[in-house]
């Protein structure tokens, strides 16, 4: 079997963990958090750093931590993981999306200023599989309207829009390292911003909004989404490690891409834009118009060849969760709605060989042919 993804773990990764157990720093208070946090944040350019479970309680703090009121809109892409939709939804805010360019599969920031409203307080720029958002005119929006911006960079270590980091845009951005990510903590999740202010806010709400005087008198509600010390032992290691996995991602991604240009019927993911060089956190392939099945029956042929895939995203106009409801009645975001369908990768993890590669490539070849 070729597994969809599979981490690299060969650095110091072992070390630090042995250490964690040697001596005793297995919870959230051992050292390496800080380490994690600060090594990370300065990787990002930015001022904190703040380590939590996961990419998804990151979104959720993330947005808590803007005091957004009850009816307040935030803009948002359709083509994304739910876990925008509900960190917005859970905050009382209302998401309004916007399609996807069916180039980058990123938001189409032509679309975003015809949805500003009155109600409008916050846009989240999510960077999809690869390749960043056009950030400057989402920028300029923000400025032009006095939003806030939260920055979903999960899938983005490692990578930059026009020189800067990805994670530096935000007024607060996120990261994801679940182990499909460039790196990897087992499960866990990064917060990081400039503002003292967001900062405070989101460390105490990682930590059920605990008082530093009285601690169990609260005056908000928080959540438990603190990081292990084991999980930061991970994180140091692998970061140690960044400029080799963006290398090595980068090599594999244009593998991919000599091996099936030439293939009838399928769109590959673009290799660069006039702002970024794609990172493939997954190699994404579309199936065009012309394929007489869709991406579910092509992930069901690949899996005879014992190929791991996954789909694409399943926009967030067409989630039962939200239309039952009432959200995104009359929302029609028809290219999220197409690559949802045709969209699908292929094996894209970190220790992924060339051989497994080419055996890849050689089997969607086979079933297009
Ligand atoms: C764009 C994006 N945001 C958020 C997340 C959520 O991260 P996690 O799986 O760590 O909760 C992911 C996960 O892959 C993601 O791709």
């Amino acid at each position: 079997m070729i597994h969809v993804n599979e981490p690299l773990l060969d650095g110091n990764e072992k070390k630090y963990l042995i250490d964690c157990i040697e001596t005793g720093w297995i919870s959230s208070e051992g050292p390496y958090i800080k380490r994690f946090e600060e090594s990370f944040s300065v990787n990002v350019g930015r001022k904190y750093g703040i380590a939590v479970a996961n990419g998804s309680m990151a979104l959720d703090a993330a947005v808590a931590a803007l005091d957004l009121s009850e009816g307040d809109e935030v803009i948002m892409p359709s083509f994304t993981i739910i876990s925008c939709a509900s960190a917005i939804i859970r905050s009382g805010a209302i998401p309004v999306l916007i399609d996807a360019d069916p180039e980058t599969w990123n938001m189409d920031v032509n679309l975003i200023e015809a949805q500003i409203t009155s109600r409008t307080r916050a846009i989240m720029i999510v960077h999809i599989y690869g390749l960043p958002c056009d950030v400057d005119p989402i920028l300029a929006i923000a400025k032009k309207y006095q939003l806030k911006i939260i920055e979903d960079a999960a899938e983005m270590h490692g990578q930059t829009y026009r020189g800067k980091p990805c994670g530096s845009f935000g007024d607060i951005s996120i990261f994801s390292f679940y182990p499909n990510k460039h790196i990897t903590t087992g499960e866990g999740g990064m917060i990081v911003t400039n503002s003292q202010a967001l900062e405070n806010k989101c460390r105490s709400l990682r930590n059920l909004c605990f008082e530093p005087r009285k601690r169990f008198v609260h005056e908000d509600l928080g959540w438990n989404m603190r990081m292990t010390n084991m999980q930061a032992a991970l994180g140091v290691a692998q970061l140690e490690r960044l400029d080799f996995f963006v290398k090595r991602k980068r090599a594999m991604g244009q593998l991919y891409n000599n091996l099936l240009k030439e293939v009838p019927g399928i769109s590959l993911p673009l290799a660069k834009t006039s702002y970024a060089e794609n990172i493939y956190w997954v190699y994404g392939i579309v199936l065009k118009d012309e394929v007489d099945f869709d991406a579910e029956e092509m992930m069901a042929r690949l899996a005879k060849f014992n190929i791991g895939t996954r789909p694409f995203f399943w926009p967030m106009h067409e989630q039962p969760v939200f239309l039952k409801r009432g959200l995104f009645k009359n929302v029609s975001c028809p290219i999220s709605s197409r690559i949802a369908r045709r969209g699908f990768y292929v094996p894209s993890g970190m220790a992924l060989t060339e051989d497994q590669i080419r055996t890849v490539a050689e089997k969607v070849k086979e079933i297009l042919k």
